[in-house]
């Protein structure tokens, strides 16, 4: 019998920013799904990729002074590289400026159009550039409702889809299928939304040069969200040719689209009504997950309160990283992100619950077996204790699956540590190291140290999609052959079941796999690796002269007047400096700026003592959003050159004395 196919998305990822953890959380709940989903027998094929046209993309790549394609490579092959190093695994890989994608939209436009829902209109309106969103609903200071952002005005004549006659049939598909928009509260939102009514939406733009051309229409791009919205079709063979297509003829309608909850309305709106208008099947479920907060606000490069995945990796591995996004988020909720939560589960949940579980059982069996795993004795059994873990471990089973089924995850993790807390608890009632002192116990002893080591196959394997790395070490451990892997959570013959744990099993070599870490000291590191991380990228963010450029280059990265006049820089005077204690790189200074003295961290500590730079004038950015570095707070930023292979920096100074306050123009 063929596997039944579980065709899962994530968002594909703006290319406009450097991935954060609220973009590895998206990833690493989408790999978890589907390394879950095989093991319940699936064929899962997983799709991310990145997002790279708009003016979003065209601005960040002109600040960078980078043409678009060469910024938008450099962070696309970004998103590859953390999701090789953290271990994420997907099968399909799709960047919107591929041509097989470009074939696509074209394809699906064309569509489109020939069942008559393209019209020619007018936009005049405001503009948010962030969201990528004609706003009709500005704030009374003309701010974007959703992001807070300034809009911009613009006029432009555009390729109109006629999203309106599409509110009664998608309403009529929200009603007959309830599970097309999860969770529900999100759904009531959609359903409010659309209710309200829907307007016709612009699909392309006349203003923008970064895009891919409407098929026949000079001048004009797509929109980038029919553009992005159709690359979980075109990632797997959509607008391609004979056999090329034939993968999304298997796999589509998706199983499984994966977003955060502020892109519900293009998903579970827009998406489904292009479709239905380009005559397609539509995606089966849309679970739109909460965000990850920061210090009370969602993170955000320009708030600076922005977490980032490889310094936590290098301190707690991944898995440590995606037991706690799983297991502290209520899959559909808002939380809020913080390392003191992180650490406590850390060494509670990991090291103290599941690694101790594993270690103490492994050991036991080492020193009382030799290494070999005892049979059990059902004459020994005793029901008031070993009936116990029987229960839990069954409920386990049951309840996690119900669970993980459901995308319930935290839920269903809960119901392994019941498990594993039962275990704990018995090895302390049942205590086999008193059983080992006497010899006509030695049975009792077996049947004990068999229920604990069954008991740890089926958490090892149950974890095994959320923590794939630790849960293969704690099974070759067990002395148990390839990987937790090939369990199975079906119906089929490796049905993980209580029981089948083979007796004279030799286990593994015996390492820990949580150790139990300081968490002060844990903390620490993570912050300094931060900030070395963040003063790596800040370095190598700054424009570099182009040598040699085109002219048509230079053309495109120029700037006009008005953007640079956004800039305010300032003539600073620096009154106290000292180092950031734990990073090597940072130095805290306070800077007269004329008006009012700031405090600036800055990541010059390796070309400046702090002595060095008393009463030096500086080149200060003064209206930069302020940012924490470290945990201190940076209100404004050095300009420095960035000199040499590794961007050593230089501060920019005067040739004459000049005054303070001064603005530099
Ligand atoms: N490019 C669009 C998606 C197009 S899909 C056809 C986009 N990209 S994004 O890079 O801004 O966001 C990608 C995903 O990361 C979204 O699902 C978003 O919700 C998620 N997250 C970004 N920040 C987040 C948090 N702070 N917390 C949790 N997830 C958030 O939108």
């Amino acid at each position: 019998m063929p596997k039944p196919k579980f065709y899962l998305t994530t968002p594909i990822y703006y290319v406009n920013a450097r991935p954060h953890i609220g973009h590895t959380y998206t990833t690493i709940v989408a790999d978890t799904i589907a390394r879950y989903k095989r093991m319940r027998g699936f064929e899962v094929v997983l799709l991310t990729g990145t997002d790279e046209h708009g003016q979003k993309v065209e601005q960040s790549a002109r600040a960078a002074g980078k043409g678009p394609q060469e910024f938008a490579d450099e962070v696309a092959a970004d998103y590859r590289q953390l999701w090789q190093t953290l271990g994420l695994d997907y099968d399909r890989f799709l960047r919107t400026t591929e041509p097989r994608h470009a074939k696509a939209v074209q394809t699906i436009f064309q569509a489109v159009e020939k069942a008559g829902y393209i019209h020619k209109g007018k936009y005049e309106g405001q503009y948010c550039v962030f969201d990528e969103l004609y706003v009709t609903d500005a704030t009374p200071e003309g701010n974007c409702p959703e992001c807070g952002r300034p809009t911009q005005r613009v006029e432009e004549e555009n390729y109109f889809f006629q999203l309106s006659v599409f509110q009664d049939k998608l309403l009529a598909h929200y009603e007959k299928h309830p599970e097309f928009i999860r969770p529900e509260s999100r759904r009531n939102e959609v359903m409010s939304f659309v209710r309200g009514g829907l307007r016709d939406l612009s699909i392309s733009r006349s203003r923008l040069r970064w895009g891919i051309p409407l098929p026949g229409r000079e001048g004009h791009v797509f929109y980038v969200w029919f553009d992005a919205l159709t690359s979980y079709m075109s990632g797997i063979g959509y607008g391609a040719e004979g056999a090329a297509a034939e993968e999304y003829r298997r796999l589509w309608p998706a199983d499984l689209h994966l977003v955060g909850k502020e892109i519900v309305r293009f998903h579970a709106v827009y998406w489904p009504a292009f479709l239905m208008a380009a005559g397609l099947p539509l995606p089966k479920m849309i679970f739109a997950h909460g965000w990850w907060v920061f210090e009370q606000q969602k993170m955000s490069k320009s708030r600076g309160n922005i977490v980032r995945p490889q310094p936590i990796h290098q301190v707690l591995g991944t898995d440590a990283l995606r037991y706690f996004l799983l297991r502290e988020m209520v899959f559909g909720q808002d939380s809020n992100f913080s390392y003191d939560a992180l650490l406590t589960r850390y060494n509670s949940d990991l090291a103290n619950d599941y690694g101790n579980l594993a270690s103490r059982t492994l050991t036991m069996i080492e020193r009382y077996f030799n290494g070999v795993i005892p049979a059990p004795d059902a004459s020994t059994d005793d029901l008031e204790h070993d009936k116990d873990i029987w229960i839990a471990a069954n409920g386990a089973i049951d309840h996690f699956t119900r669970c993980f089924d459901n995308y319930m995850f935290s839920r269903g993790l809960d119901f392994v540590w019941h498990l594993i807390n039962t275990v704990n608890r018995y090895l302390v009632v049942t205590h086999p190291w008193k059983l080992a002192k006497d010899e006509s116990k030695r049975a009792r002893l077996a049947t004990v140290l068999w229920n604990a080591a069954e008991s740890l196959r089926i958490v090892t394997a149950l974890l095994s999609p959320v923590m794939p790395a630790a849960t293969d070490r704690i099974w070759r451990q067990l002395g148990l052959a390839g990987s937790p892997k090939s369990v199975r959570l079906d119906d089929s013959r490796n049905k993980l079941d209580w029981g089948q744990l083979a007796p004279s099993t030799r286990i593994g070599k015996i390492e820990p796999v949580f150790p139990r870490l300081d968490k002060n000291q844990a903390i620490k590191k993570i912050q300094q690796l931060e900030a070395e991380e963040f003063a790596a990228q800040t370095a190598a963010a700054q424009p570099t002269a182009r040598k040699g450029g085109s002219v048509a280059e230079v053309e495109q990265t120029r700037i006009s007047i008005e953007d640079f006049a956004k800039v305010e820089m300032r003539v600073g005077e620096v009154k106290s400096a000292e180092r950031v204690a734990g990073a090597n790189k940072l130095l805290k200074l306070l800077v007269d700026i004329g008006s009012e003295t700031r405090q600036i961290v800055a990541g010059i500590a390796e070309t400046y003592s702090p002595e060095q730079l008393l009463g030096k004038k500086i080149v200060v950015v003064v209206n930069l959003q302020p940012r924490k570095l470290r945990g201190v707070e940076s209100n404004g930023m050095l300009v420095a050159a960035s000199v040499g292979a590794e961007g050593r920096p230089v501060l920019a100074t005067f040739a004459e004395d000049v005054e303070v306050g001064a603005r530099l123009k």
